[in-house]
């Protein structure tokens, strides 16, 4: 994953917990300063050890803790560093769920050897979506819905998200989420 995914991390516990809090969870992981170019891709081990530490130290499940980083990620993250990239791409949720994955392409002119997620949006009517998740990883569920519920709160659209199924496989993962519109 690339560095700019490690400073993220971070980022949020600096701002929720302090230097003291983060310099146990960097020594925990066993990470050091040369694991945060932002433009360098680095082994996937990296951030499983930053997560499987932040939430050993902060006593959360990694759950918990990729769920709070996703929506810190698009809430902070994207806020301060890709917002003209967020609006140009859509402007309500559903147009830039649609388009994600020319996104994420954009970026491989700047990120060399990276390996984005894919994502198919199916609206089904009333307000009802599914959302196709397709990634070379494992385990990026609960960081995708961070993810979601942080848009939902950046579009100000009042969402219910459940996980219909879920295909998990040596080639890495396919879930399909319903996504609910709510009026209220
Ligand atoms: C402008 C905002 C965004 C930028 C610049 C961006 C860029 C990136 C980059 C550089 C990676 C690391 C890929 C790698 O190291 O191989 C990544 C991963 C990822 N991105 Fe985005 N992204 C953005 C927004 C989003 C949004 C809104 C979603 C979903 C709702 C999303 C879903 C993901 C997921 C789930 C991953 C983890 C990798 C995986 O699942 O295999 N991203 N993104």
């Amino acid at each position: 994953m690339y560095g700019l995914v490690h400073t993220s991390v971070r980022d949020m516990v600096l701002k929720n917990h302090g230097p003291a809090t983060w310099e146990q969870i960097r020594s925990t992981a066993g990470v050091g300063d040369e694991d945060f170019l932002a433009m360098k891709s680095y082994s996937d081990s990296i951030i499983l050890n930053l997560v499987s530490a932040t939430s050993e130290t902060l006593k959360i499940t990694p759950e918990e803790c990729l769920n709070a980083f996703g929506q810190f990620w698009v809430l902070d993250t994207a806020a301060k560093h890709y917002k003209e990239m967020i609006d140009g791409f859509g402007s309500n949720m559903w147009a830039l769920l649609e388009n994600l994955d020319h996104m994420h392409d954009r970026m491989s002119s700047t990120f060399h050897g990276y390996d984005p997620p894919s994502f198919f949006l199916d609206n089904k009517g009333n307000g009802t979506y599914l959302l196709h998740y397709r990634s070379s990883r494992q385990g990026l569920t609960p960081f995708v819905i961070g993810l979601l519920n942080g848009l939902a709160i950046h579009f100000k659209t009042n969402i219910d998200i459940k996980t219909d199924q879920e295909t998990i496989s040596s080639n890495g993962q396919h879930t399909v989420f319903r996504i609910t519109e709510r009026n209220n």
